[in-house]
């Protein structure tokens, strides 16, 4: 009986702020390599009707619309980050120590050696702190050169970093996407993106050293309710 209650028990991984975060600027920037991918296209095929002058001004001011709501959302990430709110999750991704680097270079074994072990991971494993520092590399450069472009449409350097930029993060987008919905060794599944909630059997075995640390905060009474969840 006690088993099953414990089988069931969540621990909150990430808070509203995080998967709103997240959200927004997952939309936003599936929204904008779709818009800039159709852009391209059109310029590529060099089609030159009228009606394809005005769906790609039209899909331009979709751009430049979702162009001001990611900003909006990296400003506010930003402030929030200022204001303390992702503390553990960014000291966490911006501690790097010797196993990390051990997990790094082991990691693509354990696909032809299963018997590789990797050190224990915290509330991020190696792999997924490097997306986090790629993925706000990404955003910045691409917020920064969509705004040079909003000032000169032409400017060469900003229409080369932003494209080369967009067309370097699609297979890591890909990957994220595919390991986040399907890799159940690293990911809960797409559900955490809207409960936050995993199950703590769960994490313990996949993230530790994060598990370790929220419940010897428990002990010490410093826990908040956050990660002390139990569902019936
Ligand atoms: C439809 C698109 C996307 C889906 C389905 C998705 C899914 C997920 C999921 C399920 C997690 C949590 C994994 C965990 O528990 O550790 C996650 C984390 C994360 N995602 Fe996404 N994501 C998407 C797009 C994006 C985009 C566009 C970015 C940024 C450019 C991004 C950046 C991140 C980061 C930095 C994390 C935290 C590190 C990690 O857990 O991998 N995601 N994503």
């Amino acid at each position: 009986m006690e088993r099953q209650a414990d089988n069931n028990e969540t621990i909150t991984r990430f808070s509203v702020q995080e998967r709103l975060a997240h959200n927004m600027v997952a939309l936003c920037v599936l929204l904008q390599v779709a818009s800039g991918m159709t852009m391209f296209l059109f310029n590529v095929t060099g089609i030159n009707t009228d009606i394809a002058r005005d769906a790609d001004n039209t899909i331009l001011n979709f751009h430049q619309m979702i162009f001001f709501i990611l900003a909006f959302t990296a400003i506010l990430i930003f402030v929030a980050g200022l204001a303390g709110v992702w503390r553990e999750s960014l000291s966490v991704v911006l501690s790097w120590k010797r196993a990390d680097f051990i997990w790094l270079t082991r990691m693509p074994l354990t696909a032809i050696m299963k018997e590789k072990e990797l050190p224990p991971a915290d509330k991020f494993n190696p792999g997924q702190k490097l997306w986090v520092i790629i993925a706000c590399v990404w955003v910045t450069l691409q917020l920064a050169s969509g705004f040079v472009l909003l000032i000169n449409h032409d400017h060469i350097i900003a229409l080369v970093i932003h494209a080369a930029n967009a067309i370097m993060l699609l297979p890591m987008l890909l990957g994220h996407i595919y390991m986040a919905a399907f890799n159940s060794v690293s990911s809960p599944g797409l559900a955490v993106l809207f409960t936050g909630e995993v199950k703590r059997a769960w994490a313990r075995d996949r993230y530790p050293l994060w598990v370790e640390r929220i419940e010897e905060a428990a002990g010490d009474g410093k826990d908040q309710d956050r990660s002390r969840h139990r569902r019936p």
